[in-house]
């Protein structure tokens, strides 16, 4: 079974046709940080202008690469959110053409789902349930029960910024273009992560819920008309989120019981992250598979579509998916 996977939700257009759900035949994407750099941040009418220049081409480079026509693939599948409304009309236009224009099925996919199935599509065989997922992106920081494939539970969530968006902010204060995570990260191998003690955020009551728009103010009133060493405060922000992830994944796995735990969104790309988690039962994507692509929406589609989700024209965009839903 062929699916065709298209990504629009945010800063990068990306197309891939995977086999089965797990046998990547093809993925490209095209990043728009150049174009995002300028500004500190993603400009949706940016973003959107590029989705309509590119992803048609990619569609067509990632068919080329997989050496399948159109005709040949069996459903095509697309981020229907969460995202920026006018990125993921984009993708969901493109989606619906062809879906008329070839008479194929058309797949709605959650990219937040997504990214955790990324982790699972690459290591399927050793996972074992039940799991749970992290997900640490630019938009969201959460973590969930899952049962068995695809049965999720939410057990904790960001209460403000996503990690992503702290990485995004701080390197902000630290004059560093966006996106800031690769940014931070690169600085912080040059610093001391034990220079500065951030303090990382704790919503009272709730023990596996996240904050960290605490954690930025600290960085912020720090640096603040002083002079450091911007090496030790990357340094520093960096362990102190990436140890709270870390700390409060490894207990939500203890208290419930959890024999794997899939981690997936950008933030998975970080090295620290990857290092602190480095155990036999707890699996990364590969780092292609950490940032916004569509392989994991084509990935993903393959058992939703087998399990019934054929919708159409009645498909809509969603800038926000409760997830899980
Ligand atoms: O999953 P993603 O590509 O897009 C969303 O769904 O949001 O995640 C993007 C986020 C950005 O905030 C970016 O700064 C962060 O992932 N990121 C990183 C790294 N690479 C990307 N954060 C920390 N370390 C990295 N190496
Ligand atoms: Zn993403």
């Amino acid at each position: 079974m062929f699916i065709l996977g298209i990504e629009s939700t945010c800063d990068e257009s990306a197309a891939s046709v995977v086999k089965d759900g797990i046998e990547i035949l093809s993925q490209v994407v095209a990043s728009q940080s150049d174009l995002h750099h300028l500004y500190g941040g993603v400009v949706p009418e940016l973003a959107c202008r590029r989705h309509v220049d590119v992803l048609l081409p990619l569609i067509e480079e990632a068919l080329s690469i997989a050496k399948i026509s159109l005709n040949e693939v069996d459903a095509i599948a697309v981020a229907k959110g969460p995202g920026l409304i006018g990125a993921l009309l984009i993708g969901m236009s493109v989606a619906k053409t062809l879906a008329l224009a070839t008479g194929k099925p058309l797949v709605g996919v959650s990219h937040v789902e997504a990214h955790l199935y990324a982790a699972y599509m690459e290591h399927s065989d050793k996972v074992l349930f039940p799991a749970l997922g992290l997900v640490v992106s630019g938009g969201h920081t959460a973590l969930v029960y899952i049962e068995r494939p695809f049965t999720y539970k939410l057990i904790g969530k960001t209460v403000d910024d996503a990690i992503g968006e702290a990485f995004d902010k701080v390197a902000k204060l630290l004059g560093l273009p966006y996106p800031g995570g690769p940014e931070i990260e690169r600085l912080a191998r040059l610093g001391d992560n034990s220079k500065y003690s951030f303090k990382s955020g704790v919503v009272k009551g709730r023990p596996y819920d996240f904050s960290f728009s605490g954690l930025k103010t600290n960085v912020l009133y720090t640096i603040q008309g002083k002079e450091v060493n911007k090496a030790d405060i990357a340094a520093s922000f960096q362990e102190t989120a990436l140890q709270d992830v870390v700390s409060k994944a490894k207990r939500a796995a203890a208290a419930f019981g959890c024999q794997s735990i899939l981690v997936g969104g950008g933030v998975s790309q970080n090295q620290r992250l990857r290092d602190l988690l480095c155990e036999k039962n707890i699996f990364f994507p590969s780092k292609m598979l950490s940032l916004d692509n569509a392989a994991m929406i084509a990935g993903l589609g393959y058992p939703l579509y087998m399990q019934g989700a054929k919708e159409c024209f009645s498909l809509e965009a969603q800038t926000r998916i409760p997830f899980p839903a």
